[in-house]
Order: C-alpha cells, then structure tokens, then sequence
C-alpha cells in the first residue's frame, strides 16, 4: 500500500472527467487500497480517484465513527435521488474550508466492488452526502462549485496564498 498525492483546488486536475473502469483487475484493487490508506491517513470520509490524479470512476467511503467500514465504489451510478439535505461539506483538496451544500437526502447508488461484482445500496444522511459529494469529483465538480462566485474567488485566493507560503 502507498500514501497517494492529494490535488490541491484550485489544481485545474480536479476538473478532469473520469473514465469508467473496463474490468476490476488488480490495478484496481491496489488504487482501491492506497486510496483508502490516503483518506484514512489524511483523514477523511471520503476520496475520488480524480483527487489523487487517476482519472478512473472510483470512489472509497468511510462514514462511521470507529473508520472501520470501507466501502469502495467502482462505476458508481445514482438511480434514483430523493429529498433535500442542507450539510456543511469539507474536501481532502480544500483543506480548511466548509460550507453548505444542498443534496438529495436519500439515493439508490449502483456499483462494481473491489471483485467487480455488482451491488446496489439505498443511503441517505451524510453517507448519501459523501457519495454525491465523492461522484462530482469524477465528473470534475469540487463542492466549491455550488457556492456564490464570490466566495469561490475568496477560496482559491486564500489556497493559492497559502500553497506559496507552504514550504
Ligand atoms: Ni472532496
């Protein structure tokens, strides 16, 4: 296993749009490992293969308290989108940054897991959260998108500030 690269926002990186996996072999398998040792290392609830610069569709989730229930999702698609959620969000490539974004409150995901074996999973609350959250990044959506573009400009000041000061 390996500690991944996070891309920082705003890395025009974190706009590329992920390819879907032709079969779970074990590359894959070892991207799925080395993601999860990145979020929990970093830590985080969350990770898209996007942020670590592999423009594959894949995502890994850890929403529980002890962080001992990894779910990894290869080719994940939302079926079905139910409700409205307002949740305050962070992102491992926005390091300090929070704010609200309104999602579906429930939603039907289907996927391949780590053996490519299909699965469907109904979730709601901040696991629902995490996944829409972690799915944008595939597509080339960090969260910061669906603020005010006043705010987005403050963001990427402050981070683009702060990456030159840091050594
Ligand atoms: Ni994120």
């Amino acid at each position: 296993m390996a500690l991944l690269n996070i891309l920082h926002y705003p890395d025009p990186r974190l706009h590329k749009v992920a390819t879907p996996v032709a079969s779970v072999d074990d590359s894959i398998r070892r991207l799925i490992s080395d993601m999860a040792e990145t979020m929990y290392a970093a830590p985080g609830i969350g990770l898209a293969a996007t942020q670590v610069d592999v423009h594959k569709r894949v995502i890994v989730v850890d929403v529980s308290e002890k962080g001992d229930e990894l779910q990894a999702f290869v080719n994940p698609v939302i079926l079905e989108r139910n409700g409205e959620a307002e949740r305050e969000e962070g992102c491992l490539s926005v390091p300090g940054i929070y704010d609200k974004v309104t999602r579906a409150d429930q939603i039907v995901v289907e996927a391949l897991d780590r053996h490519g074996n299909p699965f469907r999973l109904q979730a709601e609350g901040l696991l629902a959260t995490c996944i829409q959250h972690e799915m944008d990044h595939l597509v080339g959506k960090v969260f910061v998108e669906y603020l005010s573009p006043l705010k987005q400009n403050r963001i990427k000041t402050k981070l683009r500030k702060r990456a030159r000061t840091t050594l």
